[in-house]
């Protein structure tokens, strides 16, 4: 059983917060209450722990309100470097590691893991397990598009993108995905109106709405079509 902590404060991600490699940007969702953005780091040889500021937003979708989902930018990291995070307060505070690459070159070894079509199922967890115990041990992850298949439900129920952020977070809070959009993540259900986010201003002309990536299109440094994901 998962303990009460994890329903509450989960779906911790990492994505790539640059184009060189020396920023990090950290995802999570809160349920209850939006507590607190900011993130602390520290690299593994010093307990010297830097602070950064995030931010938080919710949406809304068909019968669905998400929980605070936070961003946080952690910058100014030197390369191939472990550093440690931790976010939340008080004992609710969750603590992770990731590894940062390398500088950038015409020769660098680096190893990507790629992934598509995942879903949440008994194989999807075969999937992941087999990747993340393999010895080539992927640094960074490519994913190819189609995450949660909740366009398969009823309202598309976007507690699917819930329920698969919690299922990834296992590999996402360790090393960086960096996400492009698959058909799955296109809405084509026109009864459906997707309430435009409040920060956004998007009034949507194209007509087709996009899935809530629960925060991932926020990253900024993703493919177009995932930042026009809303
Ligand atoms: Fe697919």
């Amino acid at each position: 059983m998962p303990s009460k902590l994890w329903v509450l404060f989960c779906k911790v991600h990492i994505t790539q917060g640059d184009h060189v490699g020396k920023a990090v940007i950290v995802s999570w969702v809160t349920q209850d209450e939006p507590g607190s953005s900011n993130a602390f780091y520290w690299t593994d040889n010093s307990t010297e722990k830097y602070s950064a500021e995030g931010s938080y937003l919710t949406y809304r979708y068909y019968n669905y309100s998400s929980g605070f989902i936070h961003h946080c930018t952690m910058d100014n990291l030197e390369y191939n470097t472990k550093y440690y995070y931790e976010v939340g307060v008080g004992n609710t505070t969750r603590k992770f590691w990731f590894i940062t690459p390398p500088p950038v070159g015409p020769d660098v070894p680096y190893t990507f893991g790629l992934i598509g079509d995942l879903g949440q199922t008994s194989h999807s967890n075969s999937t992941l397990t087999h990747y993340q115990m393999n010895p080539m041990n992927g640094q960074t992850m490519l994913y190819l598009g189609d995450f949660s298949y909740a366009d398969n439900y009823p309202f598309h129920d976007n507690v699917r993108w819930d329920t698969w952020g919690r299922f990834i977070e296992r590999s996402t809070a360790s090393q960086p995905w960096i996400w492009t959009a698959g058909n799955h993540e296109i809405d084509l259900a026109p009864e459906i109106e997707l309430v435009p986010r409040k920060d956004s201003g998007d009034t949507n002309p194209s007509g087709i709405n996009f899935y809530n990536l629960n925060g991932i299109a926020e990253a900024g440094v993703v493919a177009p079509l995932v930042k026009r994901l809303k």
